[in-house]
Parts: C-alpha cells; sequence; structure tokens
C-alpha cells in the first residue's frame, strides 16, 4: 500500500509541475480527487492494525498536495495579472493589406489616360438644380428625354441628385471660354432598376472638348484611343448612330462583351457588345445657353464607368461591385 500511494505521488507530483494554466491544474485536481478517494476506498478493506499508519500516510499525501495545488494556483493567477499588459511591439499574426476598390482603379486608369492626351479634371456637385442637369443641356422640362434618367429629387421639381456629369460641361462652359480639354469623373442617380448591367448609383467620366475646328473625327480618336489606352490596342470599340438632346450628331459607343466574346450572353443581353458610352458633337444650343456662339464647335462624352471594371477585371454582374464578397476581392 505504502509503494501504492508513493507511485500516485510521484505521478500527480509530474503533472502538477507541468500546470501553468488553470485547465491544467484543474485536470490535476480532479485526477487528485479520484485518487484521494480509491486510497480511502483502499484503505477500508486493510485489517484494523493497518489502518491506522495507512491512514496517516493518505492524510499527509492529503494535506500536502493540497498546499502545493494552492501555490501552483496562486502562481497562475499571478502570472496571469503580469502578463495582461498589452505588449503593442508584437507583430500581428496576420496582416491584411487593403486594396483600392476596382471602381476606382478605373476610373484612375482613364484619368491618368486622359491626362497623357492633355485633358484636365474638372468637378461638378453631385446635388444639382433643374437648370444644369436639364435645362441648359436642351432639355426642357417637356423633354421626354428627361423620363430615361429620372433621378432623386432633394425639392420637386428644382433640386436633384444629378443624372449624369454632363452637366458638369454647362458649369465649366459658364465660367470658362474656350479652347478647353477636360475630363469630370464623379457618382451620378438614377431610378434604375437592379439589373446586371443597372444599379441606381453609379459612376461616370464626362469629357469636353470646346475648340477651333474640332470635329467628329477627334471625338471617335479619343474615345477610341482611351480603351485602347487602358485595355489594349486589340480591344473593338463601335460607334453607332443615337440620340442625346444635347449633342447633334450623336452616337452611342459600345466595347465588345469580354464575358462572351461577342457571341451574346446574360450580362450583354445577347447582342455581344456593352454600352459604355454616349457622345457626339455639343448642340449648338447648349452653346448658346452657355452664352457662347452657335458657331462654336466641340464634342462631348459620357462614359458610364461601371461597366468598364465589369470589362476589365470580368466580373459578370454590376451590383458585385458594391457587394462585400470578400472571396471576390481577394481574387481583384
Ligand atoms: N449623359 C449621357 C448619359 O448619362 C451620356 C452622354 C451622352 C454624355 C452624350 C455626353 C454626350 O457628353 O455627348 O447617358
Amino acid at each position: 500500500m505504502a509503494q501504492f500511494i508513493d507511485d500516485k505521488k510521484k505521478e500527480l507530483s509530474e503533472k502538477l509541475e507541468q500546470s501553468d494554466a488553470p485547465d491544467k491544474l484543474q485536470m490535476v485536481e480532479s485526477s487528485f480527487r479520484k485518487v484521494m478517494k480509491e486510497l480511502f476506498a483502499e484503505m477500508k478493506t486493510l485489517p484494523n492494525e493497518e489502518k491506522k499508519d495507512v491512514g496517516a500516510a493518505i492524510n499527509n499525501f492529503k494535506k500536502e498536495f493540497e498546499e502545493r495545488i494552492a501555490a501552483v494556483r496562486k502562481k497562475i493567477t499571478e502570472m496571469a495579472k503580469s502578463s495582461s499588459a498589452v505588449d503593442l511591439t508584437v507583430p500581428s499574426p496576420e496582416f491584411i493589406r487593403g486594396k483600392i476598390h476596382p471602381l476606382i482603379r478605373v476610373g484612375r486608369m482613364f484619368e491618368d489616360v486622359y491626362k497623357e492626351m492633355g485633358f484636365s479634371i474638372a468637378y461638378g456637385p453631385e446635388i444639382e438644380n433643374d437648370r444644369h442637369n436639364y435645362e441648359m443641356l436642351n432639355m426642357p422640362y417637356y423633354h421626354p428625354a428627361r423620363d430615361m434618367q429620372d433621378t432623386f429629387y432633394l425639392e420637386y421639381p428644382k433640386v436633384l441628385l444629378r443624372s449624369h456629369t454632363s452637366c458638369v460641361q454647362v458649369r465649366y462652359m459658364l465660367e470658362h471660354k474656350p479652347p478647353f480639354m477636360i475630363i469630370s469623373p464623379g457618382v451620378v442617380y438614377r431610378v434604375d432598376e437592379i439589373d446586371p448591367q443597372h444599379t441606381p448609383c453609379f459612376y461616370q467620366v464626362e469629357g469636353l472638348v470646346v475648340g477651333e475646328g474640332i470635329n467628329l473625327a477627334n471625338l471617335k480618336w479619343a474615345v477610341t484611343e482611351s480603351v485602347k489606352r487602358v485595355f489594349g490596342p486589340e480591344y473593338k470599340v463601335k460607334f453607332s448612330p443615337c440620340y442625346y438632346p444635347y449633342t447633334e450628331p450623336s452616337a452611342a459607343v459600345d466595347m465588345g462583351c469580354i464575358m462572351c466574346g461577342g457571341k451574346g450572353c446574360r450580362t450583354c443581353k445577347g447582342t455581344g457588345w456593352m454600352r459604355v458610352a454616349g457622345a457626339g458633337m455639343v448642340h449648338p444650343n447648349v452653346f448658346e445657353a452657355v452664352g457662347y456662339s452657335r458657331d462654336t464647335v466641340g464634342f462631348a462624352f459620357g462614359w458610364g464607368l461601371n461597366r468598364l471594371p465589369m470589362l476589365y477585371f470580368k466580373i459578370n454582374e454590376m451590383r458585385k461591385l458594391f457587394e462585400n464578397e470578400i472571396s471576390l476581392w481577394e481574387q481583384l
């Protein structure tokens, strides 16, 4: 029996020495209680003359071990207290660097390309008035083209969230005299139903070039060149006749759908092309509205920027740009 007590003592002592955390200590304590139970049960089976000595040995073991457990508990508590100060110099185990949003990245690529081509950047407010957003762009209050762009009014019918960046053209012309070449990037708002190509808030980059001798060929070159510089020289751009009240003639600009290689898919609505910009020669009524002569010449264009990161990064739905899908962001 004495040998048995010694063995158990040794076994528990080893475990206790390794206890440097509350959970480990708890395990030692429960093993200790089990051993005690076993030992007392064993003692009861011994002849009476042996019981006294063995009982004393067990009690000694019990007392001694309980004191040692208490000492270890105190040590663990003190250790926890002293290590609770945070060491700010320890490097974080994982450092995830953020990235710039794809929309902003493609927007900046466009800005850089236009700056290289000699354009400067102009900004306008997102809260606009009816005059700049529609009226001075040859869209009087009864004009049906307003319907397509219907937006959010702050004070109906005069104060609204701009439905396009074309209003920056007017603002800029009211304050500057030609010649100039500007682009104006920014957010615009429309009451659009969400689908793969539409969201109610999106980015545009407006362009305006006014100066003597400016013509449609200059417009075609500037738009095509900017696509080729951002996306690559092999990229397809298509111009087709279109209507905008503030340009005459007007053109729609499409880029080949990268998602299906031009075969037609859900993203391009089966056409093989994606509408990315509107453009044209500035209408004489617009020049007149800002106080220029009707003989002034210039071209304008407006990129719907949200579709460009879709094409650039091959994202098949525009709304993904606004969703917090980490697995997507990690790939871009
Ligand atoms: N403002 C048009 C839109 O939001 C785009 C546009 C078309 C801009 C023709 C222009 C332009 O400057 O000339 O859909």
